[in-house]
């Protein structure tokens, strides 16, 4: 697959992917990995990268900011061992900044599109990778977007009015748990979704809970289109979701009323 642009919306899952020689950015050059979007104005790429042992590779922080969240395996940078679940960060000018899976705190996040149902609601926590990351007039993010980790409560039933967002390109990368997004599909680990400006997506509904990465290209603000979506079609989700059952991948044609593989 070559690199897709963000001028589209996708979902797929990473298994669908083709496995390819790496270009971009330069400290990844030749290495195996997936390509997932790349921004053809700014440069900016989003991919799955796979490092043989042994690697080394030097980034050039005058080139741009690089963001890496470690999968699986380790890497080593400035002597620091980073697992699986670690972030590193390397920013434009100078600077290396490392947090450990188990030294990042969660912060509760006031998330826009959550009902409260019984004043109770279900709650999303959230660590932001990326600094500094305001939440201003229910708007998320500084200028140059945000980078979260974001996990949703089992049973969490968003807002029933479909989203979108009017001045960013979103993407997800989910992580664990199981998603719902009527109109889109079932959300997975391993799943991928991309919401250029003004793409409209959701609601969101998750049974066991999720876990995800979230990335925009700048401030994120939220708009909701009528009409909503019947609350039956997403309480019908929970009702019959297994919690034993593996979370599946499952792309739904475009239409509300009906599923098709894509
Ligand atoms: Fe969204």
């Amino acid at each position: 697959m070559s690199l897709l642009n963000r001028d589209k919306s996708e979902f797929f899952h990473i298994s669908e992917s083709e496995t390819q020689s790496l270009v971009e950015p330069k400290v990844f050059f030749n290495c195996l990995g997936k390509s997932l979007s790349l921004d053809n104005k700014t440069g900016q790429i989003s991919e799955l990268v796979e490092l043989p042992s042994e690697w080394k590779g030097k980034h050039d922080s005058e080139v741009g900011t690089l963001e890496i969240f470690v999968l699986k395996g380790s890497l080593i940078c400035d002597l620091q061992v980073l697992g699986a679940g670690s972030f590193l960060a390397i920013p434009i000018g100078s600077g290396i900044f490392v947090a450990q899976n188990y030294d990042r705190n969660w912060s509760v996040t006031e998330f826009p599109g959550e009902i409260s149902s019984s004043n109770q609601l279900h709650g999303v926590l959230s660590q932001s990778l990326r600094w500094p990351d305001p939440i201003v007039d229910g708007i998320h993010g500084a200028s140059n977007g945000l980078l979260r980790l974001v996990c949703i409560a089992p049973g969490f039933i968003g807002d029933n009015r479909q989203e979108s967002h009017p001045d960013c390109w979103e993407e997800i990368f989910w992580l664990a748990g199981d998603f719902f997004m009527p109109g889109t599909g079932l959300q997975a680990p391993g799943s991928y979704l991309t919401n250029p400006p003004g793409h409209i997506h959701g609601p969101l509904v998750s049974q066991r809970g999720s876990v995800m990465l979230v990335h925009t290209d700048s401030p994120a603000g939220f708009d909701f289109h009528e009409p909503p979506i019947d609350q039956k079609v997403l309480e019908g989700h929970l009702e019959k979701e297994s919690w034993l059952d593996e979370p599946k991948h499952l792309c739904f044609s475009n239409h509300l009323t009906s599923v098709s593989l894509c």
